[in-house]
Formats: structure tokens, C-alpha cells, sequence
């Protein structure tokens, strides 16, 4: 599968090895693709790096890894180019706030701000609830968790569902939570997650018991 992961962060550096170890063609999006990150230098990582057009332009899958305040804005500028994608939403919007940090859609969530924006893109929320390192290898952790999917097309979900299964999440551990207006669950979770970060290790997630 062709794959797009926009934003050259942790979730890129992580996600993007793993992928095309997985057998997928990925595609990094920068704002400035001239200047390769510094992980991608030193990871000597094949990975592609493009303008943010030039990666969508491939793939069918868009990876929003950007930093999820930016995200509608970035994302709406690729307008038509997104037309028809899966648009696999891994964001937490936030903002600074007197408090500490607050949601940027504290009445919604991005990922239904994405589908206002981009109506013809197929947008699946997943994975905004774990570290990166998390996300690439829940293994990691000492026993199974959870792991949530959100989104308004069941075609849509299937293919984020197979993504992670390659990032190694097991069936059993996915929960596939309903329509997309379910992505406030996983993404009011982040003021769970602070105080639980603040405990000093990204190697944490949540399991649901049943
Ligand atoms: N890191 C984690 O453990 C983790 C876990 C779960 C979810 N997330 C979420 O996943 C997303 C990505 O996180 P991250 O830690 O990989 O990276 P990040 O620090 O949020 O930044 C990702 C990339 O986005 C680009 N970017 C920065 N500001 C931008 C702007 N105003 N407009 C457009 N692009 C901008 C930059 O790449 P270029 O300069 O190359 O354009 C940057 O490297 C975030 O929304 C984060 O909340 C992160």
C-alpha cells in the first residue's frame, strides 16, 4: 500500500520504518523537504521524504501526524488531493492553556473537524492514545492493551485495522469504537494520559476488560 505519513516527528520516525519493513511504500510529507530530520539521517532510513503534495500525490493512505492545532489548516490546503483517501488520524489537538494543556475541540474532536474540512476524505481515528514508541511495538508491554479505532467507513477502518496489525497490534486488542463522532472518547482520553505520562515512561497504555 501506498502510504503518506504527514509530519516528520516521533510518530513519522517510528510509523514509517515499520511500515516499509511491512511491505508498504511510504512517503514522508514536509513543509520543507529539503531539510531531511535528523532521525532520517541518522536511522539511514530509505524512507522518502516530499512536500506535502508530492506525498499525498502517491498514496492512499494520509497518516495525519502533524501537530493536530495545525492539522485542519495544513490538511485543507491539499483539498482535492485527498479526495477519496484514507485519512488515518493519529492527533491530539491541543493548546497551551493557564491550566497546563487543553483540547483545541473540547466540544468535538479533530477528527471530525478533518471531515468538515476534507467531506471527500475517508477519516479514521486511531491511535491517538499511546506513546509512539507504543504505537510501533505494544509488545513492548507486559501485557495486552487496547487500542482504538473511529471512523465513518467500514472500508476506511479495514485498511487502518491492517496497518496496525503491521505496527504488531494483535486483533483482540483493537476496538473498533462506531462512527467518527466516537473519536471525543480517544481523544478527551489525552487529559487521562498527561498525569499518566507525567509518571515518567511512554511505555503505558490502557487495556478495556471484559
Ligand atoms: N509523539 C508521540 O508519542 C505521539 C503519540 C500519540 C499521538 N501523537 C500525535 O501525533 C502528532 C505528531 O506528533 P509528533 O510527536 O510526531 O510530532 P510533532 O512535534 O507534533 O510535529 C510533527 C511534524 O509536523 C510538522 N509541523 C510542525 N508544526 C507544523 C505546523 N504549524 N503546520 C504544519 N506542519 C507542522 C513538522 O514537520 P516539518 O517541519 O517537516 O513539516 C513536525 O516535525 C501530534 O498531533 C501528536 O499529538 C504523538
Amino acid at each position: 500500500m501506498r502510504i503518506a505519513i504527514l509530519g516528520t516527528g516521533q510518530v513519522a520516525a517510528v510509523m514509517a520504518p515499520k511500515l516499509k519493513v511491512a511491505g508498504h511504500h511510504v512517503v514522508i510529507g514536509s513543509r520543507d523537504p529539503q531539510q531531511q530530520p535528523a532521525w532520517m539521517s541518522a536511522a539511514g532510513s530509505e524512507v522518502a521524504l516530499a512536500s506535502h503534495e508530492g506525498a499525498v500525490a502517491v498514496a492512499a493512505v494520509v497518516v495525519n501526524a502533524l501537530p493536530g492545532a495545525a492539522a485542519v489548516q495544513a490538511m485543507s490546503l491539499l483539498g482535492d488531493e485527498l479526495n477519496g483517501k484514507v485519512v488515518m488520524d493519529v492527533a491530539n489537538a491541543i493548546v497551551p492553556s493557564d491550566d497546563g494543556i487543553a483540547l483545541s475541540y473540547p466540544n468535538g474532536s479533530l477528527a471530525e473537524e478533518l471531515r468538515g474540512a476534507l467531506p471527500r476524505a475517508r477519516v479514521v481515528k486511531a491511535m491517538n492514545t499511546v506513546s509512539a514508541l507504543v504505537m510501533e511495538d505494544p509488545g513492548a508491554l507486559p501485557a495486552p492493551s487496547s487500542i482504538f479505532v473511529s471512523g465513518d467507513d467500514p472500508d476506511a477502518k479495514q485498511v487502518v485495522k491492517s496497518l496496525l496489525r503491521d505496527l504488531g497490534w494483535p486483533a483482540e486488542s483493537i476496538i473498533d469504537l462506531g462512527r467518527l463522532e466516537t473519536a471525543r472518547g480517544p481523544e478527551h482520553l489525552f487529559q487521562l494520559l498527561v498525569p499518566l505520562f507525567a509518571w515518567g515512561t511512554p511505555m503505558l497504555n490502557l487495556a478495556v476488560i471484559r
